[in-house]
């Protein structure tokens, strides 16, 4: 099978000719259709943050895939030949970019009826993490919340869905980004939008409940932004948010998002989308073998939501 692969940390990843891989007893393997990038699989390939999140090497990268399932191990029950699923696969495997994948039954979850591949590739990482953010760390409240949300990096991969989920939840949504995504976070469910390239763009703005940073890691220029009582989450958590996540008198919780993939919780962005509340916003396709090109393109920070790698056509 055609496969992309890096042989170490800092080498470019090469398409490679691998042996078609088999189910263990409690895994599935899946057709691949589409992969999505997530920054994390450039990172980890570079080697820069190996102590935190180490990769077998050889490595065939990506952790999103969508596609059809075409074999079972001996003890799966929940899955036949046949079944259109997608995964966020665990961090201890990764494999998504090649043309077939072994991968945990219990992590895959079949498609709605009505969810192209496309969106099934691009949800699966970067959906968990908006929803876990906001869900579990923040507290928003699914149900119901109208609580004042603002999202740094509105129109990345997380934001863009972050964005999306607390305005399903009834919250007042406010999104930082660039001018030329404005128009993109408001169809999204922003009432404002604050484009961080403005000088002054800050003034006047109203305090918030909940902020989710899905761009950097220190709370210091939102905490006066932040209502007392308020919390601000960060899925790119570095020194900064565990110094302030220490303050305990602050009145303002700071607390670090962990990605844990499961799924109930895509299935949970997955009921989202079949009723119409959640999209994903597609912003350049690659063929498998541009793969490279890809990561080029999410390292240069102006994704405006998801990049889709086509491995079935590509
Ligand atoms: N902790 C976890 O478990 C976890 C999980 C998933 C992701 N992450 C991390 O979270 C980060 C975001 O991931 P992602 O997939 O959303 O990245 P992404 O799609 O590459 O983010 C790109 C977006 O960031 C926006 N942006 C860049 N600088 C900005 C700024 N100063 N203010 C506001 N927006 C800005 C850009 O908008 P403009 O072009 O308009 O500036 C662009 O739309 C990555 O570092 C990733 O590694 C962590």
């Amino acid at each position: 099978m055609r496969a992309m692969q890096y042989p170490d940390y800092g080498a470019e990843p090469k398409l490679v000719d691998l042996p078609v891989p088999e189910p263990g007893p409690t895994e599935v393997r899946v057709r691949v259709s589409h992969t999505s990038v997530n920054p994390v699989d450039w990172k980890q390939a570079s080697g820069k943050i190996r102590l935190v999140m180490p990769q077998p090497r050889p490595c065939v990268p990506g952790y999103d895939l969508s596609g059809i399932i075409d074999a079972v191990g001996e003890r799966v029950k929940s899955f036949t030949a046949g079944d259109r699923v997608h995964i966020r696969i665990p961090m201890s495997g990764a494999g998504a970019n090649a043309e077939y994948a072994v991968v945990p039954a219990d992590h895959a979850v079949r498609l709605p009826d009505t969810m192209d591949m496309v969106t099934a590739a691009a949800l699966p990482l970067a959906g968990m993490t908006a929803l876990q953010g906001l869900r579990d760390v923040l507290q928003l409240d699914l149900d119901g919340d109208t609580r004042r949300v603002l999202v740094i990096g509105a129109s990345g991969g997380v934001g863009h869905l972050a964005v999306q989920i607390a305005a399903a939840a009834g919250a007042e949504v406010v999104g930082v980004c660039s001018g030329r995504n404005a128009d993109l976070v408001r169809s999204l469910g922003c009432r404002d939008v604050i484009d961080y390239t403005q000088p002054g763009c800050w003034a006047g703005v109203a305090p918030f409940d909940l902020v989710y940073d899905c761009v950097a890691g220190d709370p210091s220029p939102y905490l006066e932004y932040i209502k007392r009582g308020g919390a601000y989450a960060s899925c790119m958590p570095g020194p900064a948010t565990f110094l302030h996540a220490a303050n305990v008198f602050s009145g303002k919780r700071v607390r670090p998002v962990l990605l844990h993939g499961n799924a109930p919780d895509l299935a949970t962005l997955d009921k989202l989308f079949a009723e119409g509340k959640l999209r994903a916003v597609i912003d350049r396709h690659f063929g498998l073998a541009e793969l490279p090109a890809a990561w080029a393109y999410s390292q240069s920070g102006r994704a405006r939501g998801k990049i889709i790698i086509d491995v079935a056509t590509g």
